[in-house]
């Protein structure tokens, strides 16, 4: 089994790859997070995004599993098979549903707005699609799972928990009932769309494909400097992000693990709270934003824009084990007269290649220089027709991360891809 994932603040373009590489693999499987993940896919004029559905599945004779390290929200996930079922998709036939994946509960959602609110300038910056409150419910052996959907003390089990999250809110000064009451209506009869489909033992099926030689790949959401571990905690996300979490998130040993695919922006972007060394809260990060249309695929709200982090990405490679690099929006690079990349951090209370515990105001980050590019690289298709600027700019990362870059993105469409 290959892994992809993100190996920065997530939104790194795992989506568009994902759907590029689904015709090397037969399976295609999410292990981690929910609809907080917003993975856009281009191709043929269209735009697609999806948030809890693999990104292999516009590509009707794969497999698509849903693991059970995901959670679900059965009415973002009604909306999305609804989208698809719309352009002549026939997904029950190669959508799978782990029968141990989490459910993401309306009142998951009140407690994760009414968290946030209480939290005031301090917030992490959360999508509010209930990710955290289903995680603690879930360590806590409160959740509730999609197996237990089909089984007839499915409202009973469900009152029960919500009973609980209603005294929780009520120790919140948050208005949560009128939208709690409308989410719930839809949501309840979203649990129908569930039922349509095949709900398995992903652990098994996915073992015995790996058994016959059959190709599956793992898609990540996030990124790993949101896992719940490794990030820059508190604003990070409330599942592990990282390699090993395919292993948790589909029941399959670490060593059936075989390429770890890590993909990075050309730049640096982060959506919600947090640090954030290298920003540019300048014309610079402004470009950037406007270049690569940088707005949240779940949210729509602006992303953070700054130069690629050396000190970042190889922390991200070392957690994860990457073979093989993928960068993508190169494009969205053109135009810049220099470009930096941070390779150290100064005064970070730590050894300035390691990534702090805490990422203080006093830190600061070293750049080195290059020059940068002016050609439109949205028609190129081969490696070696790229700007030297640009080759100057992958051979530095590769030297310093000792990591190929195997494939390089040019545009947000399936065929903007050069692979090396
Ligand atoms: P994901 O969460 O990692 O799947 O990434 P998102 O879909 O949230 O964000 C990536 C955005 O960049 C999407 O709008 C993609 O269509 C777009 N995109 C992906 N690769 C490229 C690229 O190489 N160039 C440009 N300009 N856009 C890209
Ligand atoms: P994809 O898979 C970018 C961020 C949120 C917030 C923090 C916690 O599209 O790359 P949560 O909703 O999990 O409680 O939010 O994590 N975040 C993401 N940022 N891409 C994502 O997913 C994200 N999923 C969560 O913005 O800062
Ligand atoms: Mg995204």
């Amino acid at each position: 089994m290959d892994v992809l994932l993100g190996l920065q603040w997530g939104d790194e373009g795992k989506g568009k790859i994902v759907d590029v590489l689904t015709p090397k693999y037969d399976v295609i499987a999410r292990f981690q997070g929910g609809p907080n993940a917003g993975h856009t896919l281009e191709f043929d004029g269209n735009k697609y995004v999806l948030h809890t559905i693999p990104s292999g599945i516009h590509h009707p004779e794969k497999i698509n599993i849903i693991g059970n390290g995901v959670v679900i929200d059965p009415l973002i996930f009604y909306k999305e098979i609804k989208e698809l079922e719309g352009i002549g998709l026939q997904l029950t036939k190669n959508l799978f549903i782990s029968r141990k994946a989490h459910l993401i509960l309306p009142t998951h959602r009140a407690l994760d707005a009414a968290s946030e609110a209480a939290k005031g300038k301090t917030k992490i910056g959360s999508t509010l699609k209930g990710i955290g409150p289903t995680y603690m419910d879930k360590t806590g052996r409160n959740g509730l799972r999609i197996g237990d959907v089909v089984n007839p003390d499915f409202q009973e089990k469900y009152k029960n928990l919500k009973k609980k999250h209603i005294s929780l809110l009520r120790q919140f000064d948050y208005d949560y009932e009128e939208e709690l009451n409308n989410y719930e209506r839809l949501w309840l009869d979203s649990i129908e769309t569930i039922k349509r489909f095949r709900i398995i033992d992903s652990e098994y099926l996915i073992n015995s494909y790996l058994n016959e030689d059959i190709a599956v790949l793992a898609e990540g959401a996030q990124g790993t400097l949101l896992d719940i571990d490794f990030g820059s905690y508190p604003f990070v996300t409330s599942s592990n992000t990282v390699c090993a979490s395919a292993c948790n998130g589909l029941g399959v040993a670490p060593g059936r693990i075989g390429e770890v695919y890590g993909i990075f922006k050309a730049y640096a972007t982060r959506v919600g709270s947090g640090p954030f060394p290298t920003e540019q809260i300048n014309d610079i990060g402004e470009q950037l934003r406007k270049n690569g249309n940088e707005f949240g695929a779940t949210t729509g709200r602006p992303r953070r824009c700054g130069w690629l982090d050396m000190v970042a990405l190889k922390y991200s490679i070392m957690l994860n084990g990457v073979t093989q690099l993928i960068m993508t929006k190169a494009d969205v690079m053109t135009g810049f007269d220099k470009i930096m990349i941070c390779t150290n951090y100064k005064d970070s209370g730590f050894p300035g290649s390691q990534f702090p515990f805490e990422i203080s105001t006093s830190l600061k980050p070293e750049y080195s220089e290059f020059q940068g590019w002016q050609n439109d690289l949205s028609r190129i298709t081969t490696f070696s027709d790229l700007p030297e600027q640009l080759k100057h700019y992958t051979g530095f990362i590769e030297d310093e991360l000792k990591v190929p870059i195997q494939i390089i993105s040019v545009g947000p469409d399936r065929s903007e891809t050069i692979i090396k």
